[in-house]
């Protein structure tokens, strides 16, 4: 059943406020989302199923735990990238499958330029993209990757519009969204609000 996670933590009030400013540059603005997504990760991985591994440390024998699943990361592109190395810090065996997609700014579709996927899906799949704005990109995004396969799918976003969650919500009422922000609403050009701008073009300064 799906549900909806934002993240109550003042690290994340910290960072997120940092993030937003106008003044924040790209290089700390890319150190901010990596913070954020490691925070977001932290809460997303709470579930994952472990398997108990013997070892010994330097002083005796114990029985650990190591993750026992096959997962995927899904950065949408282009922001989503933005996301996936601190993803891959926490799980480092994770596989990176690339899905681009761009919002046609006079529709508010989403337009698919470029997949790589396998013929053998991951178990498990979070889906990054730092904002779930209209909720078109998320939801065409996480249809992809459910064509695919994969058994589990989460939704992992900096920043959401109400409209989004609620857009995801309904097209895929069994996946779950983890935000570290729900904020308050959509502008008239579909960009959310107070929300950061465009964050692809603030991750790889194309602001021009
Ligand atoms: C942004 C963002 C999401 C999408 C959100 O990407 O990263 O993918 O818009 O909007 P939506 O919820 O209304 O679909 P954009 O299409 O600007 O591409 P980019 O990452 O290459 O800048
Ligand atoms: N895409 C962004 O990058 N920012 C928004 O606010 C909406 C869509």
């Amino acid at each position: 059943m799906q549900k909806v996670f934002e993240l109550d933590h003042p690290l994340v009030r910290h960072h997120l406020t940092h993030l937003r400013s106008k003044e924040t540059a790209p290089h700390i603005f890319r150190a901010q989302i990596r913070r954020l997504a490691i925070l977001l990760a932290a809460e997303a991985t709470r579930d994952l199923p472990l398997k108990p591994k013997t070892i010994e440390t330097p002083l005796v024998e114990m029985e650990g735990a190591v993750l026992d699943v096959r997962i995927g990361l899904v950065p949408i592109l282009r922001a989503g990238l933005g996301m996936t190395d601190a993803l891959l810090d926490l799980l480092p065996t994770a596989e990176v499958w690339h899905l681009g997609l761009t919002r046609d700014e006079a529709t508010l579709q989403p337009v698919e330029y470029y997949h790589k996927f396998s013929s053998n899906p991951p178990d498990l799949v979070f889906v990054l993209d730092p904002m779930l704005a209209t909720g078109g990109s998320a939801n065409a995004g996480i249809q992809r990757v459910k064509d695919w396969g994969a058994k589990e799918i989460h939704m992992l976003s900096i920043i959401a519009a109400p409209e989004g969650i609620a857009a995801v919500r309904k097209q895929h009422p069994d996946i779950s969204i983890y935000v570290c922000g729900i904020d308050e609403k959509l502008n008239d050009d579909a960009y959310i609000l107070p929300g950061l701008g465009d964050a692809g073009d603030r991750i790889f300064n194309t602001l021009g």
